[in-house]
């Protein structure tokens, strides 16, 4: 299924690394439907990279499985990329060069010129097709990498905190793009961020996760129309619900407080049942 948006299950997941054998992940489920953008939010160390890992099959999970688009998930696919913090970029190519890697890798020779002439005018980078990319700034390179991630039309991207290292405006101009480059071509799209405003800028919904061992403890819907824009009133109620249920999940929130509640899991875990759960405020 080229081009179209993954389907992803992730059923009972535990990890526990070997070396420490301390439990990360407990008891991991949620579904994400095609063509849908989900945030992983939560604090350094509650175990967002390790699930994002698992999901990729660029590690396996100690107990429970992975399902992309009904297949269990036991390493890395073409049907699937993830993006970094750092863009890891071939600093001895072009910025042609390195859009075309995977494409290359994957042996699609054919049209692959065509390919990364339309990835280069996507991310707007057609003028710096032939600069050597140590020569661009650090979202420049960004969007280099973010291009290579979709030349190959993967169904579904990972992102691990990858605007995280840029300032603000760059950061922002991205998650813009990411968002409406994902939504027009029905990816679906995963990521990490510790960042509020960047979950409400981009996805339709976060799982918010605690440490100790990581776990799933709110799933919170990001019911926005059109393109985000952080001034509005809609944003900023977005991310007082968003923020409400993060501190609540959290323990952080003073008991005094109305709060927003967040609807606690087990979340469904079957295909059919694919209603998502609305946040709802508690009167003082
Ligand atoms: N290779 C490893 N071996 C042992 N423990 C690890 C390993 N990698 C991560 N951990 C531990 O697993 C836990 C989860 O780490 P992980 O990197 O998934 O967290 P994170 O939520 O992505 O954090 P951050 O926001 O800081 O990137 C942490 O306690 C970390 O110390
Ligand atoms: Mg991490």
């Amino acid at each position: 299924m080229k081009g179209q948006g993954a389907h992803i299950a992730v059923e009972k997941v535990s990890h526990r690394y070997r070396r420490t054998a301390l439990q990360v992940l407990d008891d991991i489920a949620f579904e994400v439907q095609p063509g849908q953008c989900v945030a992983l939010v939560g604090r350094s160390g509650c175990g967002k990279s390790t699930l994002l890992h698992i999901l990729c099959g660029l590690m396996s999970a100690s107990t429970g499985n992975v399902y992309i688009d009904g297949a269990r998930v036991s390493g890395p696919s073409s049907d699937w990329v993830m993006m970094f913090q750092a863009p890891s970029l071939l600093p001895w190519m072009s910025v042609r060069g390195n859009v075309g890697l995977g494409l290359r890798f994957a042996g699609r020779r054919e049209g692959l010129q065509a390919r990364v002439d339309e990835m280069l005018d996507l991310v707007d980078l057609t003028a710096f097709a032939d600069r050597n990319v140590q020569d661009l700034s650090g979202g420049q390179q960004q969007r280099v990498a973010f291009a290579r991630s979709l030349a190959p039309e993967p169904d579904l991207l990972l992102l691990d905190e990858p605007f995280s290292a840029l300032d603000t405006f760059t950061r922002h101009a991205l998650q813009r793009d990411v968002r409406r480059i994902v939504k027009e071509r029905g990816l679906t799209l995963v990521f990490v961020t510790h960042d509020i405003n960047e979950a409400v800028m981009m996805a339709d919904r976060a799982l918010i996760m605690a440490p100790d061992p990581g776990r799933i403890v709110a799933d919170i819907p990001i019911d926005l129309d059109g393109e985000r824009a952080s001034g509005t009133p809609a944003f900023a109620a977005a991310r007082e619900a968003l923020l409400g249920a993060y501190e609540s999940a959290s323990g952080l929130a003073n008991p005094d407080d109305p709060v927003v509640a967040p609807t606690l899991l087990p979340m469904p875990t079957t295909r059919a049942s694919v209603a998502q759960p609305k946040v709802q405020r508690i009167s003082a």
